[in-house]
């Protein structure tokens, strides 16, 4: 039992708490500078359990709280973007990545608070892992698609490990051999049958990848992954894309579903993908997962839904141990669950019934969770919250709650980012607009039946960067503007019925989306490529700045540029996209079906319908492409 002595809560008072957006409990006096909301995205605790530390995205700080009290005791400016941490085991040293277009590790001196060194790593650092040794780091590059080797002793990167598209979170075995890699997005084209991120996993002995593991079709928006204590399994935070069927109804993870993928780590293969939902109530967005210290805990957070997940391990184990491959070898049948084989558990809302507890949080978007001992910590993105979370709790799970900000009114700017990413406006839990547009509003890469333009003809998940500066909406333009296409979206895709205060909130925010500039820009390698291909954008032989005139680059209007396939009517108008920010929007065209910006160019406009291409040199069409990559 847990003996701490705590202002904890008792069962009525969690309930009640969880029915408002609670006063906090412990109201420690807000970090000085200027009244910012600091937006935490990530933790890391000390070994003795006495301090813990909150990356905090958007004050640009490392705040360091007393973990029995949860009071800030220091705060400490960054450079740039906090996004991950890691801390040395003696305590002494954080890690910090931050983001930008040349991200970097920042070493922190905790006792002098102090910023030891900046080491550079790549576009939009995350997710830092440290060897046993504690003499290197591995820090994901989302925007470079790669992992920087660090090496901490000279301060200085040795190598990049490449991996899929948008590697968002790491983890490494206990000894050090094997580094997992939560790939966000899948990186093929979205008409195929089979659309799946995977997960990378690299020898760390020769920084070879091993192999890239497919995840179930459908699984996308990976989050992060974790590694048991006894290093033999990992587990991966995703949502599971129904994207085969038309969206008619969001019922039982009809469109999306969210789940939990454990891989073996001694075969290097996928044991089972297990949904996190319910029946009637989903659990939208899991983000962190994670291992209590003594391994037999499973923690997930539901980032859309403000809860998280504590599961029995060894319980999902047996159970999916329990099911036969296919049903002439069926050994035993458990009718606790819906499953009578193993492919059955992923399509199985019943699977974890008496193994899993859910629990309401206070906070809003819990993004970071550490465990230590019998205690989870979670912090919430946009409620500045953190909550103590006892992991033998039964009766009481809430232990201790606190607030790293006074409380600060909301902008409707940041309102509308919390309701896009919140999936209590959706009936019952399912999804968040996030759940195909990401957490920053862009894509998922996968093609949606959306029944706005009828049925049968899916259509790829559309960036919301200048949506409302491009009307009309959706790539046949069927709504007239983005105010009208984001209204449609909470009551056809969230099936919710919300007061206009919402979908006006959720306007500002997208509205505010600026583009984030592209790898190949910062870089100077392609500067004269790219120049290069400027010129024939503007050309009036390849003519492509007709139709996507710098600025927005669109005319706003709708043409048929020969891109059609058999689901379109023959003769079908799209309405031309902008290019800004084509560089991370892939699949490209309305049905997805160019998994590269070459292929648009090359395979899909072979009769020079979609500007004239054929003409160019194959340095020529590099350049054009280098061009486009740095819109
Ligand atoms: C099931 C996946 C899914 C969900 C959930 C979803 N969308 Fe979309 N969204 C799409 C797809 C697919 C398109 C592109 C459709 C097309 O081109 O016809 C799109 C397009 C849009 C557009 C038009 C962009 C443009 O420039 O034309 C807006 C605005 C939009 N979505 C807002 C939202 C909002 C707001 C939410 C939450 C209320 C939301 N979406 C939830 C899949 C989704
Ligand atoms: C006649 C007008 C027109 C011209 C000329 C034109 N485009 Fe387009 N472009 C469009 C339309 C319409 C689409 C949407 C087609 C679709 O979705 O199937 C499009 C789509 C694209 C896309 C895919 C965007 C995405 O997000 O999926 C790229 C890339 C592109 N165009 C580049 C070019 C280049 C490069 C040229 C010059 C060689 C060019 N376009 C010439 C109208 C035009």
């Amino acid at each position: 039992m847990f003996t701490l002595k705590l202002k904890s809560v008792s069962l009525l008072g969690a309930l009640v708490l969880a029915m408002r957006l609670a006063a906090p409990i412990a109201l420690p006096a807000a970090p000085a500078p200027g009244q910012t909301w600091q937006a935490p995205a990530a933790l890391a605790i000390s070994s003795d359990g006495r301090q813990l530390f909150a990356a905090c995205a958007r004050a640009h700080r490392i705040l360091v709280l007393d973990a029995e009290t949860l009071a800030v005791t220091a705060s400490i400016a960054l450079p740039d973007m906090p996004t991950g941490l890691v801390l040395s085991t003696n305590g002494r040293t954080l890690y910090v990545t931050c983001a930008a277009p040349a991200g970097s590790l920042v070493v922190l001196d905790i006792p002098r608070r102090k910023i030891l060194r900046r080491i550079p790593a790549g576009h939009t650092a995350m997710a830092p892992v440290l060897t046993p040794d504690e003499k290197t780091a591995y820090v994901c590059n989302r925007f470079n698609n790669d992992i920087s080797v660090l090496n901490l002793v000279s301060g200085k990167e040795t190598s990049r490990i490449a991996v899929e598209r948008e590697p968002v979170a790491a983890a490494l075995t206990p000894n050090g051999k094997l580094l997992v890699v939560a790939n966000h997005l899948h990186n093929g084209r979205a008409d195929a049958e089979r659309v799946a991120a995977r997960v990378s996993l690299i020898d760390t002995a020769t920084g070879k990848l091993l192999k890239n593991l497919p995840l179930p079709n459908g699984s996308g928006i990976l989050n992060d992954v974790a590694i048991s204590p006894d290093g033999r399994y990992a587990c991966v935070t995703h949502v599971l894309a129904r994207f085969q069927l038309p969206t008619t109804q969001v019922e039982r993870g009809w469109i999306n579903s969210n789940a939990l993928t454990l891989i073996d780590l001694d075969t290097l293969s996928v044991i089972n993908t297990v949904l996190l939902d319910n029946a009637e109530s989903g659990a939208a967005n899991p983000w962190t997962c994670g291992w209590s210290p003594d391994g037999t805990t499973l923690f997930v957070t539901h980032a859309g839904t403000h809860e998280v997940s504590l599961i029995n391990f060894s319980g999902i184990l047996a159970r999916l141990a329990k099911l036969p491959e296919n049903l002439q070898d069926r050994l035993t049948a458990d009718y606790t669950t819906g499953s009578r084989v193993k492919a059955d558990v992923v399509n199985d809302l019943a699977f974890l019934t008496g193994l899993r507890e859910r629990i309401k949080l206070n906070g809003k978007g819990p993004r970071a969770a550490v465990a230590k001992g019998n205690r989870l910590y979670v912090a919430s993105f946009f409620s500045d919250t953190v909550e103590i979370i006892n992991l033998q709790h039964s009766q009481t799970p809430l232990l201790l709650q606190a607030r790293l900000t006074a409380d600060l009114p909301m902008s409707e700017n940041r309102r509308g980012e919390l309701y896009f990413n919140d999936a209590s406006i959706c009936f019952q839990g399912w999804q968040s607009c996030a759940s195909c547009h990401s957490d920053d509003a862009r894509v998922d890469g996968l093609n949606w039946d959306l029944l706005n333009d009828g049925i049968g003809n899916p259509k790829n998940t559309k960036s919301m960067l200048l949506a409302h500066r491009t009307p009309p909406a959706m790539s046949m333009g069927v709504r007239d503007t983005a105010e009208t296409a984001v209204r449609a979206g909470l009551r056809s895709i969230l099936f919710t019925v919300q007061p206009e205060e919402v979908p006006r909130a959720i306007d500002t925010y997208l509205k505010s989306l600026t583009p984030i500039p592209s790898p190949i820009v910062v870089s100077n390698a392609f500067a004269s490529r790219i120049k290069a291909g400027e010129k024939i954008f503007n050309s009036t032989k390849a003519g492509c700045s007709a139709c996507h005139p710098r600025g927005l680059f669109t005319d706003l209007q709708h043409y048929d540029v020969s891109t059609n396939n058999q689901t379109d009517k023959p003769g079908e108008a799209f309405d031309t996209p902008t290019l800004a920010e084509i560089w991370r929007t892939a699949p490209y065209l309305h049905d997805g079906s160019a998994a590269t910006l070459r292929e648009v160019l090359v395979e899909h406009n072979p009769a020079d319908r979609h500007g004239s291409t054929s003409h160019l040199t194959p340095s020529q069409l590099d350049a054009l492409i280098c061009y486009l990559l740095s819109l």
